[in-house]
């Protein structure tokens, strides 16, 4: 793996690995680029099949959901049997086995995801999730909890009936939508309180997989960079961040365990 590398990116890796040795509060923020080597597609990816006519825009909101609430509970219907059999990559263990090591070590390490899979959970690491979760339901009017979805019942050989599969609160008969934050919707207070405490305190900010196109989650890494913090990117793609220190143009699944070895061996 090491001999695909440039030595450019390799000695930034290096220097990453030094820094991160050195610093002793670490925030890592991820996007939906960590599992795009779980098979799972990102949202700047073309949408696929039954759902290449829409934007994610165009169905991750509330709005959507009062227009048409089958399109949207079909949609995530459809993305909770394509996530349902997909399983952690080497990015997801490395950053684990990392979270694992500084439990015996002087650093903290906070990881906060954009991402409504539960892979980074799969793989062994503790994980605050800025915009909710699949695999949970609630109620779209009195916010109930509604029983969760099992990822069994998902397995992505099976075909959901789509236009049947709209439940009701048994408080409020209000529409049951998955538990997830859509475009224009406020954060989980106590989640974004976490993120905001994080990045505000930590010395090194990791921005991995991630556009850096939605906020308030993109803002993080300029909180972090406005309190002092070096800022490190890992993506294969340019994004809009301007304050980065360490720009790792690599797929994180090549990047996070030679990292992680580095870090561990220093
Ligand atoms: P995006 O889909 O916006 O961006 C994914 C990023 O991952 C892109 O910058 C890719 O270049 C990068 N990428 C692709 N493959 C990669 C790999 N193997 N390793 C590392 N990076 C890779 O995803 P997010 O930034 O997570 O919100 O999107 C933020 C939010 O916008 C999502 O949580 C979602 C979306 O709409 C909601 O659903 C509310």
């Amino acid at each position: 793996m090491l001999a695909e590398l440039s030595p450019a990116l390799i000695a930034e890796v290096e220097l990453a690995a030094k820094l991160l040795t050195t610093r002793q509060h670490i925030c890592i923020l991820t996007g939906a680029g960590i599992s795009a080597e779980s098979g799972i597609p990102t949202f700047r990816d073309n949408q696929t099949g039954l759902w290449e006519n829409y934007a994610v825009e165009d169905l991750a909101t509330p709005e959507a959901f009062t227009r048409d609430p089958k399109l949207v509970w079909s949609w995530y219907q459809w993305r909770r049997q394509l996530v349902a059999d997909k399983t952690p990559n080497p990015a997801h263990t490395a950053l684990a086995q990392w979270q694992y090591h500084t439990q015996s070590s002087h650093q903290s390490l906070t990881l906060i995801t954009q991402n409504v899979d539960d892979l980074h959970e799969q793989a062994g690491s503790t994980v605050t999730h800025l915009h909710g979760n699949l695999w949970r339901n609630r109620c779209s009017q009195c916010k109930t909890a509604y029983q969760d979805q099992s990822r069994g019942s998902y397995h992505s050989k099976d075909t959901i009936n789509f236009d049947d599969t709209l439940m009701t609160c048994p408080h409020c008969d209000s529409y049951i939508r998955p538990d997830i934050v859509w475009f224009g919707e406020a954060l989980p207070v106590h989640a974004w309180q976490t993120a905001e405490d994080a990045a505000a305190n930590c010395e090194v900010f990791i921005s991995i997989g991630t556009s850096s196109l939605v906020y308030p989650a993109a803002g993080l890494a300029q909180l972090a960079k406005q309190n002092g913090a070096k800022i490190i990117e890992i993506n294969p793609n340019p994004t809009p961040n301007t304050i980065v220190n360490i720009t790792l143009a690599e797929k994180a699944g090549v990047i996070m365990p030679l990292l992680i070895q580095k870090i561990t061996a220093l």
